[in-house]
């Protein structure tokens, strides 16, 4: 049994990764969102994609549709892992897919979270695939960086004021101490990310051993 969290990049179907790709062709079926109640797929993008890579990269999987009205109400999203479970006494291997990352305002976590309060096992089955956003996308177009140099980019939600900030520092000095970092949420500490000697600490390690270290001070 698997479940991959896939995401698919900002929607041209070229900005997918490799691993989402092997995921997805690795799948028995694709649960795909729909703001459509009749699950047809008419006004979905995300559909539209995997169109797009099926008949690109040449494989056919079954669909499964996974009614998304963005109400942000529990029962919406339980309605949809409820799917998922049920897709499970069918297929072994299934991908969710949703746009650009996943890390950024999507329903993978709201779906992950009731996973894992309420199927331990499909939640350590899962895995999230992360893919390009759509601000790494806008800032390539127009050839412009999102930061450089001493600079620094916020992402802030336009619908209400006063949200919680998660923040990723980058770009310590190796020997620095880590005590200033401001911490408000939980903060973890990422080295080497794929490399050899890949570390991944649940706190803020207290000196910089490596320069390719990042931190999360994660808040929501
Ligand atoms: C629910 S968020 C999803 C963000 C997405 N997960 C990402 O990584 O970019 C949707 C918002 O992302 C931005 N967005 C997503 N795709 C976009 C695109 N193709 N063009 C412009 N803005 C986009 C818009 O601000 C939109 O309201």
């Amino acid at each position: 049994m698997k479940l991959y969290m896939v995401s698919l990049g900002p929607g041209d179907f070229e900005l997918i990764t490799v691993k989402a790709l092997r995921a997805l062709k690795n799948s028995d079926a694709i649960c795909v969102p729909t703001k459509s109640p009749d699950n047809s797929f008419t006004r979905s993008m995300t559909y539209k994609i995997i169109q797009k890579l099926m008949e690109e990269f040449d494989f056919v999987k079954p669909i499964i549709p996974m009614y998304t009205p963005m109400h942000f109400k529990t029962e919406d999203w339980q309605n949809q892992v409820n799917i998922i479970h049920k897709s499970f006494e069918e297929y072994n291997t299934l991908s969710f897919v949703t746009l650009g990352d996943s890390a950024v305002y999507s329903t993978v976590y709201y779906l992950l979270d009731l996973i894992k309060e309420q199927n331990s096992i499909v939640y350590e089955k899962s895995e999230v695939i992360p893919g390009i956003t759509s601000f790494s996308n806008a800032s390539a177009k127009v050839k412009k960086p999102l930061c450089i140099g001493d600079g620094s980019f916020s992402i802030m939600p336009l619908h209400k004021k006063d949200v919680p900030n998660t923040t990723v520092y980058m770009r310590p000095k190796i020997g620095m101490k880590t005590a200033e970092i401001p911490q408000i949420g939980q903060m973890f500490t990422f080295e080497n990310l794929n490399f050899k000697g890949e570390n991944i600490f649940e706190q803020r390690k207290d000196i910089v051993d490596k320069y390719m270290t990042l931190f999360i001070d994660f808040v929501q």
